[in-house]
């Protein structure tokens, strides 16, 4: 199928890695343009030539943690492209000096917090002006399965800052659902991109520890989570909004897994 977000315009934040990528590329597929916010400068570039060039997307330096960064960013859509139509709020990071709480010092804590939580605050408050005026609009934040599940394998601030963009998305959602902007929150399992690999690749133990817990039994792919969002920012959602959307292989659903 294509063309089901034809003439859209769309920013992705971390788009030049992982799920932001596959979204990227499938937002692309289904005829929108794209403005990509990462800091990521030399895949940014590669990126963009690989879709085509700038008739169909942009790369712009962007740290979603300055707020002149994003504002700019937004700007670029509407300025470059003619409207802001679909916000993916995706990027984020899990480093691991973000463990158990008795293990996590204040400066991991609060870089996490900036990083996943600020800069989906940041990106909804630079978007929604755009939306508001043109009364629609699809808004988009990458969560996770943590936001709604406890882990005895520990990251803290990553758990509690996915919390935080759970409870802001329902709460815009709630919101704005009257004046055409609709904003729900995608939750992910565990997925087989760079971020993952780099956490378990020092610990494959505990990447075994959690495979048990998905019922499919496997990480799922960026291109499942890219499906997903295009459902959420095309108009096949437009009864959905200030959603849990998971998108986890059973995890949230399971008791007890298949062997
Ligand atoms: N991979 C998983 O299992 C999983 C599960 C649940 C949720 N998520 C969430 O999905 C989102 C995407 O994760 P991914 O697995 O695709 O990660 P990834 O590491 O493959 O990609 C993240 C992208 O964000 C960019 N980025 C990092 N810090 C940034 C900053 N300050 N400003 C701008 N860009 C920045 C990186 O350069 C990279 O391109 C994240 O919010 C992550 O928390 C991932």
């Amino acid at each position: 199928m294509t063309g089901r977000i034809d003439g859209k315009v769309a920013v992705v934040t971390g788009g030049c890695s992982g799920i932001g990528l596959a979204t990227v590329q499938r937002f692309v597929a289904e005829g929108a343009k794209v403005v990509i916010g990462d800091i990521a400068d030399d895949a940014g570039a590669k990126v963009v030539a690989d879709l085509g060039g700038a008739d169909v997307a942009t790369y712009m330096h962007v740290d979603v943690t300055d707020k002149d960064e994003v504002d700019a960013l937004f700007k670029t859509a509407k300025d470059t492209y003619g409207s802001v139509d679909i916000a993916f709020n995706n990027a984020g990071i899990s480093p691991p000096e973000d463990d158990s709480i008795l293990d996590t010092d204040l400066d991991a804590w609060r870089k996490v917090q900036e990083v996943n939580l600020t800069s989906v605050y940041l990106c909804c408050k630079a978007a929604l002006p755009y939306m508001l005026e043109q009364k629609s609009g699809s808004i988009i934040n990458t969560a996770s399965f943590v936001a709604v599940m406890g882990s005895a394998t520990s990251q803290i601030s990553y758990s509690a800052s996915k919390g935080g963009v759970l409870t802001m998305s329902r709460e815009l959602g709630v919101q704005f659902a009257r004046e055409g902007v609709r904003v729900n929150a995608l939750c992910p399992g565990p997925v087989n991109t760079p971020l993952l690999k780099e956490l378990f690749a020092s610990d494959p133990e505990r990447a075994a520890r959690r495979l048990v817990h998905v019922p499919m039994g496997r990480f799922g792919e960026p291109e499942e989570m890219a499906s997903a969002v295009l459902f959420l920012a095309s108009d096949d959602s437009s009864f959905i909004t200030a959603n849990t959307f998971l998108v986890d292989g059973g995890l949230s659903g399971a008791y007890v897994t298949p062997l």
